[in-house]
Parts: structure tokens; C-alpha cells; sequence
């Protein structure tokens, strides 16, 4: 079923569990997720990198957007990162469920002017809208942040700038970095603490590959509704492949593929776990449409 990101996200709140959000890049990617998802009947979100969205394109995003119709929990479909305004036109249009506009790199002015703008543009079609201030550090498809340029989200500013743009979800940075951690993880609860007091939208964090077990259950009890997560399951989808090439007992080529699947499936289902979200599917069966009608109606 395909579902309302928001829908995903307040209910998770409100239950204390938290909805996993899956990049994907293709088919394989799409039914490791979504296969994870049924057999653990949870909810789940796929995403799209602009990466993923330039290679992929139209068919990309329609793929996603089938495989969570015609699947048996909830899914909903977001562009991830998103400083692109055709990009974002690109999957309004398409149907997808929720867009990252992110303007984090943007000095604090322009990225409140342009989180408005993109907000104005997704509210008219019914879209839901996360946005990110504070600047997360760390390595994800090729675009690499220093820890030097990244920066902490203030509680104070990110009040402001939720009631500014009327975002719908807000991404924070509290020590979370994207790739992987090159020391222990440290998160600044204190700051989470601080955020969740001052902001009432649905909080997400990203960077939760490589974050361990008592970090996931500490954010999900101060506020964190969605985690996304890229590296772990890519990592798993090359190193299988890689395995599946060299390996003379693998003959064909929907071999390679289905052990790929496999690999990233049990990935995504340890995270599912972590998160709290396993069977929870039940309590999610607002149909998409339905959400949207009473939100923007
Ligand atoms: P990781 O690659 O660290 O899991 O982060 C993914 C992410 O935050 C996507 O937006």
C-alpha cells in the first residue's frame, strides 16, 4: 500500500517506534526493501539519492512507486537531498509521496528562503516536505562534507525556521554523519532534548548506518520517528555482487541478483528491528489518498 510519509511518521511517534528509510538505486534495492518489509510486517520508506534519480529517472521512480502499491505494509516513497527545484518538480509530478528540500549547504538565509519556496511548490500538490538545518558531515554517493563545514542544528533556529517554511518533518544534526564513522558515534542527546522541546514536527536522522543499538532506542525515545539509512545496505548489495561474480557455483545472472537481494533484505531487516518497527504494519492503513484529502483539503 502505498502510504503517507506522514502518516508513517506520526503514528510511529506516537507509538515510540521509528519508520526506516531505505535509499535505493535499483530493482534489486527496491524488493530487498520491500520484501524485508512484508516478511517482518512492517512499514517502511524507499528513497531516492539524486544520484539515483538522474541515473534512474522516470522509470526509477516509477518502479518504487508500484512496488509500494502493490505491496502488503505500508510504503512511502521521498527524494532524499534535494537542492534541485527541477528535480523536486521532477517528483512532485511523479507521484512521490515526500521530498527532501534540502538546503543545509545554503548559508541560513537561502536555505529559509528556498525550503519556503520548495514547501509552497510540494504543499500545492499535496506533498509532504522534510527539510535539514545544521550541516551533516560525512561521505554519501561521491559528495563528501569536513567535519570542519558541518554544523550542529541550534534548537532556537531550528524553532524558527520549522515555523518560517512550514516544513512538515525537520532532519537534525546532532553528531550523526552520513558514510561511515570513523570513531566511536557520539550524539548529542542534550541538543536532541532541546530540539524536540522547541519544534513539534516529526524529527528523522540520518547518517544511521554504523549506529549502534542503544543510540537508535535513545533517539526513538526522545523524539526520532525516521532513520535513513544508505551505506549498510549498499555495502552488502557490492559485497555480494562482488562474491556472486567471482563464484563458479553461481550460474546466471538472477542468481547473483537474488543472493544480492538476500544480502541487502538482511540488512534492512536488523534495522527494521532496531527501529521498533516490526509488526506494525497494522496500525498504518490510512490509504494515501484519504491522508492527503484531509490534510490539504
Ligand atoms: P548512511 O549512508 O550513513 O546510512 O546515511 C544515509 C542517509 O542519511 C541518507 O539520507
Amino acid at each position: 500500500m502505498l502510504s503517507s510519509t506522514l502518516e508513517l511518521l506520526e503514528t510511529a511517534r506516537r507509538n515510540v517506534y521509528a519508520i526506516g528509510a531505505f535509499n535505493v538505486y535499483n530493482l534489486e534495492g527496491v524488493k530487498a526493501v520491500v520484501a524485508a518489509a512484508e516478511a517482518q510486517r512492517s512499514p517502511a520508506m524507499l528513497q531516492l539519492h539524486p544520484s539515483a534519480l538522474s541515473f534512474g529517472g522516470l522509470p526509477l521512480v516509477a518502479l518504487c512507486l508500484e512496488a509500494a502499491r502493490t505491496s502488503t505494509v505500508p510504503i512511502a516513497v521521498q527524494l532524499d537531498h534535494s537542492t534541485s527545484e527541477p528535480d523536486i518538480r521532477t517528483a512532485l509530478a511523479a507521484g512521490m509521496t515526500s521530498i527532501m528540500a534540502d538546503g543545509s549547504p545554503l548559508p541560513y538565509e537561502e536555505n529559509l528562503a528556498f525550503t519556503t519556496a520548495m514547501t509552497e511548490l510540494a504543499h500545492a500538490q499535496g506533498t509532504i516536505v522534510e527539510a535539514e538545518i545544521g550541516r551533516i558531515s560525512g561521505t554519501e554517493d561521491g559528495l563528501t562534507i569536513s567535519e570542519k563545514s558541518a554544523k550542529m542544528t541550534d534548537p532556537v533556529q531550528a524553532a524558527e525556521f520549522v515555523r518560517a517554511t512550514g516544513v512538515d518533518t525537520l532532519a537534525v544534526t546532532i553528531g550523526n554523519v552520513h558514510g561511515e564513522y570513523r570513531s566511536e558515534p557520539r550524539l548529542d542527546f542534550p541538543r536532541l532534548v532541546a530540539i524536540r522541546r522547541a519544534v513539534d514536527v516529526p524529527l528523522v536522522l540520518h547518517g544511521a548506518s554504523g549506529l549502534p543499538a542503544a543510540m537508535i532506542s535513545q533517539s526513538i525515545e526522545l523524539g526520532v520517528c525516521k532513520f535513513n539509512v544508505n551505506t549498510e545496505v549498499r555495502q552488502a548489495y557490492m559485497h555480494s555482487l562482488k562474491q556472486g561474480i567471482c563464484s563458479v557455483a553461481i550460474k546466471d545472472l538472477v542468481d547473483s541478483m537474488a543472493e544480492a537481494i538476500a544480502a541487502m533484505q538482511a540488512v534492512v531487516t536488523e534495522k527494521l528491528d532496531l527501529f521498533g518497527s516490526i509488526g506494525k504494519a497494522h496500525l498504518h492503513q490510512t490509504p494515501y489518498a484519504a491522508m492527503m484529502s484531509a490534510r490539504f483539503n
